[in-house]
């Protein structure tokens, strides 16, 4: 066992206690963080004098070889080691004798490891991010390829009126715009550096914090509070919160695509490469893809509500309970990130029935808003244009026929007003067609939309 501490102590920890209070399981992940933190505090020491030059440069040596062994797979970061931050300075002073010893001058592991998580979580915040520009670029594809593609919008998953699948895709679109937004804001609220904040109430070294803050490129440069500093896991709860909300959408989404591959719509077929088959019945091919993605939601839900449990009953400043935050975040951005790679390759290689779709979208009385606006416009009222089409479809449907076919006789025997051009009103195009406010379906206006979905992903976000 290898601890920062122990003066103190007459007997050695209890294994079991040892092991349930040792992160090292999951804190490894930070090694690079750790080393990148312990880099920024060193140089400041030596240029503040609190430290001597040459320790500073020993310091700073050693720990690039450490990250160097690290990442050749030449030295293995065991339990050995209570956390990341125990091994990093145990095998520095292995390596360079006393002057790793100096390296923990006016920092504690409560401003360590709050600055490392907020360095972890700033590139995955980014990852997130890019994850999401790759899926939207996806859909950016689907989108310019079917202006024209005709298929049923839906209400209460009944058939309503007809979109256009660029449309579709195009809400989907839309999430995403809104997710990464709310990446990008996170970014920004977290991006103050916490270093120097000591064990919760600074230290009486002469720290230059705002030389750490710039050198590891915070933009808001150091914490205001050091009391707040240590303990504030804010930014983690919105970014859970976002992920989970970037999981609703997938979830919503993969729904859509389970529906569709059925049987019974056939409006997708999802590629052999992103399906799986059954072990007793040689026909299925099932989308398990989709259906993990939509499970997965419920476990990065869970990790926001972890979170924001952990934290709801801690008195300031840093407590244990804290460290509970690593494997739930970790666990959420692994999840997220795989999910958004499988969802993308899955959209990007499923095939669309634009045929299955835009009969779908024919037979099921989707232009009824249609042939009853068709009155409105030869002046009659909309209620009572809104009954004489609920009759007619009650007639089509017990004749088991669309709108399309009934004669002119059959139009007339509800209203005068009906006329020849009726057909051409209600005719699956010109429903799409005419639908042209901003937001809507129509190709002019969705034309528009996927202009603006272009320019958006020329420009970088962060
Ligand atoms: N492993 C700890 C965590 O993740 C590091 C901070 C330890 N600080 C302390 N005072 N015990 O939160």
């Amino acid at each position: 066992m290898a601890q920062l501490w122990g003066g103190r102590f007459q007997s050695a920890t209890d294994q079991d206690a040892y092991r349930f209070n040792a992160s090292i399981y999951f804190d490894k992940r930070l090694v690079h963080e750790d080393i990148e933190g312990s880099l920024a505090h060193a140089e400041m020491l030596a240029r503040t004098g609190i430290i001597s030059e040459e320790d500073g440069k020993a310091i700073a040596e050693g720990l690039k070889s450490i990250i160097a062994d690290v990442d050749a797979g030449k030295i293995e970061i065991t339990d050995k080691y209570e956390d990341v931050h125990s091994f990093v300075e145990a095998v520095l002073t292995e390596r360079i004798g006393d002057a790793g010893k100096r390296l923990h001058t006016g920092r504690s592991r409560n401003d360590q490891v709050a600055l490392d998580m907020k360095l972890y979580t700033r590139k995955a915040v980014k990852a997130v991010d890019e994850s999401l520009f790759h899926l939207q670029e996806a859909l950016s594809d689907i989108i310019d390829n079917n202006l024209d593609t005709f298929m049923p919008g839906f209400t209460h998953l009944q058939k309503a009126q007809p979109v256009t699948l660029a449309h579709h895709m195009g809400a989907y679109f839309e999430m995403f715009i809104r997710d990464r937004s709310r990446l990008k804001d996170i970014y920004n609220r977290m991006d103050s550096c916490p270093l120097g904040s000591g064990a919760l109430a600074g230290t009486t070294y002469p720290l230059d914090r705002e030389f750490t803050a710039e050198k590891l490129g915070f933009k808001l440069g150091p914490t205001r509070n050091s009391m707040d500093s240590v303990s504030d896991r804010d930014y983690l709860i919105e970014f859970l919160s976002a992920l989970s909300t970037i999981m609703m959408h997938l979830s919503r989404f993969s729904e859509e695509v389970i529906i569709w591959n059925s049987n019974e719509y056939r409006f997708v077929e999802i590629d052999d490469r992103f399906s799986t088959g059954s072990s007793i019945m040689p026909q299925k091919k099932n989308p398990d893809i989709a259906e993990l993605v939509r499970g997965k939601t419920g476990r990065v839900y869970g990790a926001l509500m972890s979170m924001l449990t952990t934290m709801k009953g801690i008195p300031l400043a840093y407590d244990k309970d804290m460290q509970e935050d690593k494997e739930v975040v970790f666990d959420a951005i692994d999840t997220v990130t795989d999910c958004l790679h499988l969802f993308t390759g899955m959209v990007s290689t499923m095939k669309f029935r634009n045929d299955v779709m835009e009969k779908s979208a024919k037979n099921g009385f989707t232009n009824a808003t249609d042939a009853a606006d068709y009155l409105v416009k030869k002046g009659v009222p909309f209620r009572d244009a809104h009954s004489i089409i609920g009759r007619l479809v009650l007639k089509c449907l017990e004749e088991g026929k669309a709108m399309d076919d009934l004669t002119m006789d059959e139009w007339k025997s509800e209203s005068e007003v009906f006329e020849d051009d009726i057909y051409e009103a209600i005719a699956l195009r010109t429903c799409v067609e005419k639908r042209l406010t901003f937001g809507a379906p129509g190709h002019e206006s969705m034309a528009k939309n996927a202009a603006f979905y272009h320019e958006y992903l020329k420009k970088q976000s962060f």
